[in-house]
């Protein structure tokens, strides 16, 4: 990794993902992309331009501008925005993901792809969910995530693209906020437990999810795209957990640090549904195995930093 370029860097991963790039492979050498401004000293602190990932023409011309070698693609649209807006979903996330897999065919870039629990459906067991299960998402976020595996897994046999890519859980981080996901509540949280010492919580209580800390996440991403090509089998796409917990047992948590921290209930059907669908634990041994994953931060362990780091901001 030489040239990176990260698209979607301003939202929730990509925000931190830039600036932990920057600090290793030098901030000159670290693209950041999105469709919106740098408006955050995060994106200042190096090389930043507009681009549309749905543009292909405009991907070219950056990665071909730039000598880039290395592509970590994040833009898309997360989960709750797509159900609302399906075909914007399957528009940015797989028009977007075509454009930037011919790019890395062209220019023999390296590729990152994350994708999610999302690309489960309720047809996989939800505990210890295996590397290797059936994918039926119900949602089109899900189908896009599947999707995007198989293309890349495609673009990887056919064209030798290094292609490779994980499976994340929920992402909890105190960075950026997240972008309209259903795990976001467990970022939520934290703020209105800090302002108001209170949460009105959209998942019901007993929602268990697969979960990780955001250094957690940076360290998989940058773990994997290092790891040595020969021990991958399953390139795209990598189970990482790190975490699994409901809202009540969050709470909880949190309740350990603010002790008069309450918490309510008001059901977002539509969220809910998408929770019920996805995994509550995955298993993530093949990642383990093929290239060293190892999680570092707990729930306790999270729920402590989150509340520091928040607490300073
Ligand atoms: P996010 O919504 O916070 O950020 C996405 C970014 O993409 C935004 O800054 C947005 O402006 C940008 N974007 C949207 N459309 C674009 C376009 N047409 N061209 C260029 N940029 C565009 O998302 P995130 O949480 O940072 O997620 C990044 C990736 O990781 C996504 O693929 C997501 O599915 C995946 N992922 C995230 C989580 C999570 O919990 N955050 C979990 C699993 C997988
Ligand atoms: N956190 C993401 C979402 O809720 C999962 O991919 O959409």
């Amino acid at each position: 990794m030489k040239k990176i370029l990260v698209t979607g860097a301003i939202g929730q991963i990509g925000s931190e993902l830039t600036i932990a790039l920057r600090s290793q492979y030098g901030a000159e050498n670290v693209l950041a992309a999105d469709i919106r401004p740098a408006l955050n000293e995060s994106m200042q602190s190096g090389p930043f331009c507009r681009l549309d990932v749905r543009d292909a023409a405009a991907v070219n011309q950056v990665v071909e501008a730039n000598n880039i070698d290395t592509i970590f693609h994040l833009a898309a649209v997360l989960s709750a925005i797509g159900e609302e807006k399906p075909q914007q979903a399957w528009d940015v996330n797989m028009n977007g993901l075509i454009n930037v897999l011919e790019t890395s065919r062209v220019h023999q870039c390296a590729l990152f792809f994350p994708s999610s629990i999302a690309a489960f459906g309720t047809g996989a067991s939800s505990l210890d969910t295996p590397q290797d299960a059936i994918q039926r998402p119900t949602t089109i976020y899900g189908i896009t995530k599947v999707s995007g595996e198989l293309l890349c897994d495609y673009y990887h046999h056919c064209f030798g693209v290094d292609t490779r890519g994980l499976r994340y859980p929920g992402l909890i981080s105190s960075k950026a906020l997240p972008g309209g996901g259903t795990t976001d509540y467990a970022v939520d949280i934290f703020y209105a437990a800090i302002k108001i010492r209170h949460y009105e919580c959209f998942l019901r209580t007993d929602t268990q999810l697969d979960m990780m800390y955001m250094p957690d996440a940076l360290d998989a991403a940058i773990s994997l795209m290092t790891a040595d090509c020969k021990k991958l089998k399953h390139r795209n796409a990598f189970n990482v957990t790190a975490m699994s917990f409901t809202p009540q047992q969050l709470a909880a948590e949190i309740q350990k640090h603010i002790p008069e921290f309450t918490i309510s209930y008001s059901i977002d059907p539509l969220r809910q549904a998408i929770a019920d669908s996805w995994p509550r634990h995955m298993n993530d041994s093949a990642a383990r195995a093929e290239w060293g994953w190892q999680a570092h931060f707990d729930m306790p362990a999270m729920v402590k930093d989150m509340l520091e780091k928040i607490t300073l901001k």
